[in-house]
C-alpha cells in the first residue's frame, strides 16, 4: 500500500534552520557548519584526518562523509572492502592512478589495498564508501581485525555529538563484510575476466 503525499507529510516536521536531523521516510538534513569534525581512523596512518559523517545507509552498508586529510601526510596502505567514490574539493594527492587534484572525481573498485601521499595542502574530499576500510596483512589480504565501516564511523561521530542527523542501526545490524568469505567472493567477482 502506498501513502498519499498528505499521509507522508503528516509524519514530517520541518527542521529549524540550525538543526540537523533525520526523518522516518529516510530523508535527512546535515547542517554542515553546525556539525563538529571527528577524528577519522585512516587505519595504520598517523592521527590528523577528520571527518563529518553525512549519511549511513545501513541497508546498503554504505556511508557518505566529508573527509579532511592533512597536507604532507603519508596515508599508509589500507584495504577497501567495497567500492569508493570521491570528489576532491581542495588539495591534491598522488597514488597509483595518477596525481589527483581539486575538482577531480575518483571511483575505485572493491577489494583493493592502496596508499597515497597527500600534497602540501590538506585534502578535502566528499566520499561515498561501500563496506568501508580495513587493515592490510603482509600478504596483501584484508585484515578484518579493524574495520572502519558504517558501525565504526557512526560510533566515532556519535561519541563526538556529530551523528544526530543519522538514524541508528536497525537492531541486530551486521555488516556484510565481516567475514573473509564475503570479501573473497567479492574479490573473485571484481577481478574475474569479463
Ligand atoms: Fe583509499
Amino acid at each position: 500500500m502506498f501513502l498519499s503525499e498528505k499521509e507522508r507529510l503528516a509524519h514530517i516536521t520541518p527542521l529549524p534552520i540550525d538543526k540537523s536531523g533525520y526523518f522516518i521516510d529516510g530523508a535527512h538534513v546535515a547542517r554542515f557548519d553546525k556539525i563538529p569534525w571527528s577524528p577519522f581512523n585512516l587505519i595504520g596512518s598517523a592521527e590528523g584526518p577528520v571527518f563529518k559523517l553525512m549519511t549511513v545507509n545501513w541497508e546498503r552498508d554504505m556511508f557518505v562523509m566529508i573527509l579532511d586529510v592533512p597536507g604532507g601526510m603519508k596515508v599508509e596502505p589500507h584495504y577497501h572492502l567495497g567500492e569508493a567514490y570521491g570528489f576532491i574539493l581542495s588539495g591534491s594527492f598522488d597514488y597509483e592512478y595518477g596525481k589527483i587534484v581539486a575538482n577531480n572525481y575518483i571511483g575505485e573498485g572493491a577489494s583493493i589495498a592502496h596508499s597515497a601521499v597527500i600534497g602540501p595542502d590538506s585534502v578535502l574530499q566528499y566520499s561515498i564508501l561501500f563496506g568501508g576500510l580495513c587493515g592490510v596483512k603482509p600478504d596483501g589480504s584484508p585484515d578484518l581485525s579493524v574495520i572502519v565501516g558504517c558501525r565504526a564511523v557512526y560510533e566515532m561521530a556519535l561519541r563526538n555529538n556529530a551523528a544526530g542527523h543519522i538514524a541508528p542501526p536497525p537492531e541486530g545490524w551486521k555488516s556484510q563484510w565481516e567475514t573473509p568469505e564475503a570479501i573473497a567472493a567479492v574479490q573473485m567477482r571484481s577481478l574475474a575476466p569479463a
